[in-house]
């Protein structure tokens, strides 16, 4: 087993909303399922089972109405490519276009979808709970007058998401980032303060984490923050503060137990003048990106330590995990090995 850890549940982002046009059906895979994303012609956006309760076709695959492929929405309902059986957002079957009787067997599971902060959530749990917290509402991620409109990045990666997710809590790894980016600006590496974990605090479903970071620039040290909220495993809020204001938020998506999606939205406080404010934007989301790629190898070809050997001044890591644990329906008291490795290189 590449990582004893379970899937999580929670509210993920599965697509951003101009990825599920109105009276489209999208194929989709996450949490190990095959789903179907699709919006009603009226504007409301679903997420369900992919499979046809009658004979097994994907419902979101099949010649559309206009010749291209994807399902067929039909007014608020998905209309199965096979034999038409028609479907409402809920899964329940309300159309048999050649009997007049229904199979009520006939149901597709379908998830609680919310759009929110510029993305598109769905509620996920393994035995179907019901959603246990709301995803809050981030202005700046709304067309807020003083910020840009948003950046987006998009990442799959081949490991599980808690591996991802603890990278908040990882100051010593953040501080490897500050390497490089003092040597990008010609700075003698290691020069800068260290940054420091000032708080870091954990609910259900929230954690909170306070993370002074004084910024190296060619102007000697810039005061700055880099904060981060996370509401449950699929929706983080990090702020940079000092050089440039800037909010992303990152959310992780379980594709399969060893396989996470990162998909991240961006948005830079408005400086006044559009070019200057564009090319610090790009600058930013770049400089982020470039972070993020240089994390995926790392990611991918990490063992699990299931009880890292750390120092003292390590970040909450322990603390990250306990949090992160909340969210795993089928406990953790199976994990049995120290260690969990990756395959033999072929
Ligand atoms: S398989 Fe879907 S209607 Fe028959
Ligand atoms: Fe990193």
């Amino acid at each position: 087993m590449r990582y004893p850890l379970p899937m999580p549940f929670g509210w993920f982002q599965v697509a951003w909303p101009d990825e599920v046009p109105a009276g489209k059906a999208v194929p989709l895979y996450y949490f190990g399922r095959h789903l179907v994303a699709w919006r009603g012609e009226e504007g409301t956006p679903h997420l369900m089972d992919a499979f046809c309760p009658h004979l097994g076709s994907h419902l979101g695959y099949g010649l559309g109405e206009d010749g291209s492929h994807g399902g067929n929405v039909s007014g608020c309902n998905l209309v199965c490519p096979l034999h038409n059986w028609v479907f409402d957002g809920d899964g329940n079957v309300v159309e048999v276009p050649y009997s007049e009787r229904l199979n009520k067997r006939a149901k597709v599971r379908s998830y609680p979808v919310v759009e929110r902060n510029g993305a598109m959530f769905a509620w996920y749990h393994p035995t179907d709970e019901a959603p246990k917290w709301e995803i809050p509402e981030v202005p700046e991620l709304n067309d807020h007058p003083e910020f840009t409109k948003t950046y987006r990045k998009h990442y799959k990666v081949k490991t599980h998401w808690q591996e991802i997710a603890e990278t908040v809590a990882d100051a010593a790894h953040v501080q490897q980032h500050l390497v490089e980016f003092e040597k990008n600006l010609g700075i003698e590496p290691g020069t800068s303060p260290k940054p420091k974990v000032e708080e870091y605090s954990t609910t259900f479903p929230d954690s909170r984490m306070r993370f002074y970071q004084p910024f190296p620039t060619p102007r000697g040290l810039v005061e700055g923050r880099i904060d981060t909220d996370s509401c449950g495993p699929g929706h983080a809020v990090t702020w940079f503060t000092g050089l440039v204001d800037t909010i992303t938020l990152g959310c992780a998506i379980p594709v399969d137990q060893d396989t996470t999606e990162l998909r991240m939205t961006f948005a830079v406080r408005d400086l006044g003048d559009e070019a200057l404010t564009t090319s610090v934007a790009e600058a930013f989301v770049e400089g982020i990106a470039g972070q993020t790629v240089e994390d995926v190898p790392i990611w991918e070809n990490k063992a699990y330590v299931v009880k890292p050997a750390l120092s003292d001044a390590d970040g909450p890591i322990m603390k990250f995990r306990k949090w992160a644990a909340q969210f795993y329906a089928e406990g953790l008291d199976h994990i049995d090995r120290d260690q969990y490795e990756p395959a033999a290189p072929v």
